[in-house]
């Protein structure tokens, strides 16, 4: 069943060499297809970054589950180059908030962030203040690996583990906002006060921040815009099968 290929995916050797299983999809017709799309567009179009969460609990199995959806993310030679450290824990969420605030206190009060950052950012109305680490019931950090090991102990090279990550980290703050919960992409510069907190390797670098929890009743947000079709899509030819063109 190659269709239109001339060089089918994988060559005849390479399937006698690795196993190969029928990809299991079920297709839907163009009509759903644009439905789903834009259901799925509307439900992110509600997802909103949230500094004040509340500190009500939420089950562990939910934040585990979208960890399981986030490590679904596509990685450079499937090395899923990751890990989400998770904590709920008072004294660690504490020791977190504390050193955020000492390296936001740095960025914020004394200019450790140049004047163009800081009015870029005037918008969101942050400040060095990050109860949020204290007081939402979970943190999750997610490390990127910079490199793993082969069974000798050697070291395994990953490729694109920026990109990778980038990517489950995307798809963890879908599937927290699917699960109904909410989060802050946070990036306390500098961040390695996180290899300490949570003793983790040199090899293990941190990557952001995921307070997560409900949202403290009557919260707001900042009212911003976001950019429209026509400015982040460039279409380049007309959509394939088009006659009229
Ligand atoms: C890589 C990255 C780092 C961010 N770091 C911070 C941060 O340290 N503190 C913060 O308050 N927001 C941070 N944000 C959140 C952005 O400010 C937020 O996504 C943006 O203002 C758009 O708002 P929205 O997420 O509600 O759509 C970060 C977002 C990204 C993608």
């Amino acid at each position: 069943m190659s269709g239109p290929y001339e060089h089918p995916y994988p060559n005849p050797e390479l399937a006698e060499t690795h196993p190969f299983v029928p990809h299991d999809h079920r297709r839907h017709t163009d009509a759903e297809i644009v439905t789903r799309a834009r259901a799925a567009r509307d439900r992110m179009a509600g997802r909103r970054s949230v500094r004040m969460l509340a500190p009500d609990p939420v089950p562990l199995e939910a934040i585990e589950a979208c960890i399981e959806a986030a490590s679904t993310a596509p990685s450079g030679a499937h090395q899923q180059p990751w890990r989400f450290v998770v904590t709920g824990d008072a004294d660690i969420k504490r020791r977190l908030r504390l050193a955020a605030e000492e390296e936001e206190r740095t960025n914020y009060l004394e200019q450790r962030m140049n004047p163009e950052w800081q009015e870029a950012l005037a918008p969101l109305g942050t400040d060095w203040h990050k109860e949020f680490l204290e007081i939402a019931p979970w943190v999750v950090v997610l490390f990127e690996l910079r490199h793993g090991h082969h069974a000798d102990g050697s070291v395994k090279h990953h490729y694109y583990v920026k990109e990778s990550c980038g990517i489950a980290a995307g798809m963890f703050v879908a599937a927290l906002h699917e699960a109904g919960l909410c989060t802050l992409t946070h990036t306390p510069s500098p961040m390695a006060f996180l290899n300490q907190v949570f003793e983790r390797p040199r090899s293990e670098r941190p990557f952001v921040v995921f307070p997560i929890g409900h949202p403290l009743p009557g919260t707001v947000v900042p009212d911003l815009t976001r950019k429209t079709l026509d400015e982040v899509r460039t279409l380049v030819g007309p959509p394939p099968g088009d006659a009229s063109g």
